[in-house]
């Protein structure tokens, strides 16, 4: 009786033990995810709470049941891989400690009102091969160093306030499938390897391009704005020109009659002078 029940509570245990092995979850936690959660958390202003769940004690194993999921965030074999922040009314920055999520294969903050700078430290994440930061208004250039980011096959950034050129470096991503910075203030030339055709590369068309008032080359037209503008210089040039000899030709012909005048003066005013005498 006495060893039975034993045996029973043994067996018991040995079935709970192999339950709970089942089910606990494969890997450990990662603190690289975590930084890079808190972090986000950190920089993001939420003003419609769409992240209540992000609580911190749920930073330090993100992925850590196979029930339970943190708004926007994706999990694969115990790593966060995929940030799905779109349509959220998130403000702020972008924090550069993205970057500690290493296995991030899909990054989308679109459609938000983030500003700041595209961290340059995207270029660590060398799983990478969605970027949509899309419709937001992140300002500054486009970090050549993502191109070592080399899985990625969609950049998408358009309708944001990206300043200067497009990095010619984005050409070499052999993956790139879709590529947009359309609606930006970018300028300069757009790089040949992006716009046309070389090898069997798919390229992309003026759409990727467009409302960069800017950005001049093959699929959009050439320097139309500089035409206008070297037109400008000549004008004010000639026109600069023209109104400095009016004005020196006033000055001196000013210069000539106030000496006139002295003279004359001077001249009548040896009259008086010489008038006491009488
Ligand atoms: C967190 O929020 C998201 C969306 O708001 C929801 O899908 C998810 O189930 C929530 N997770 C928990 C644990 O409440
Ligand atoms: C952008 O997000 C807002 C909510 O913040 C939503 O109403 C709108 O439809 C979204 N636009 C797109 C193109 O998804
Ligand atoms: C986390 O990211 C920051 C910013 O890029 C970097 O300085 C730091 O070394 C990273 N930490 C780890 C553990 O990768
Ligand atoms: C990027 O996000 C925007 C807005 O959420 C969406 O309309 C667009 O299709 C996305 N781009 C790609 C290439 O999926
Ligand atoms: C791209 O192709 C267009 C038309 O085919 C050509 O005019 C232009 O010079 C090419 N640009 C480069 C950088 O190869
Ligand atoms: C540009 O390319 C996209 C696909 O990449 C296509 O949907 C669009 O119709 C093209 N636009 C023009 C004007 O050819």
């Amino acid at each position: 009786m006495r060893t039975g029940h034993s045996t029973m509570r043994i067996s018991q245990l040995l079935l709970l033990s192999m339950l709970t092995c089942a089910f606990l979850p494969p890997s450990s936690p990662d603190p690289k995810d975590e930084s890079c959660l808190t972090h986000l958390f950190e920089s993001f202003s939420d003003p419609n709470q769409n992240l209540h769940n992000w609580t911190k004690p749920t930073f330090s194993n993100p992925c850590s049941d196979l029930t339970f999921n943190l708004a926007g965030v994706t999990c694969n074999n115990g790593r966060v891989y995929k940030l799905s922040l779109q349509n959220l009314n998130l403000r702020g920055p972008i924090s550069p400690f993205i970057s500690n999520c290493t296995n991030l294969q899909s990054l989308d903050l679109s459609n938000n009102s983030l500003g700041g700078p595209i961290p340059d430290d995207l270029q660590f994440l060398v799983n990478l091969a969605v970027l949509n930061l899309s419709s937001n208004r992140l300002a500054g250039p486009i970090p050549p160093a993502i191109a070592m980011c080399s899985y990625l096959n969609v950049i998408d950034l358009h309708d944001n306030t990206l300043t200067g050129q497009i990095p010619p470096q984005l050409g070499s991503l052999v993956r790139l499938s879709v590529f947009d910075v359309s609606n930006n203030k970018l300028s300069g030339p757009v790089p040949g390897n992006l716009g046309n055709r070389t090898g069997n590369l798919p390229r992309f068309n003026a759409s990727s391009f467009a409302g960069n008032k800017d950005l001049y080359g093959y699929p959009l037209g050439p320097m139309r704005n500089r035409g206008l503008s070297v037109v400008a210089i000549v004008a004010i040039g000639l026109g600069s020109g023209l109104l400095s000899l009016v004005l020196s030709f006033t000055v001196v012909c000013v210069w000539l009659r106030s000496t006139e005048r002295k003279r004359a003066a001077e001249h009548e005013g040896k009259v008086p002078h010489v008038m006491p005498d009488y």
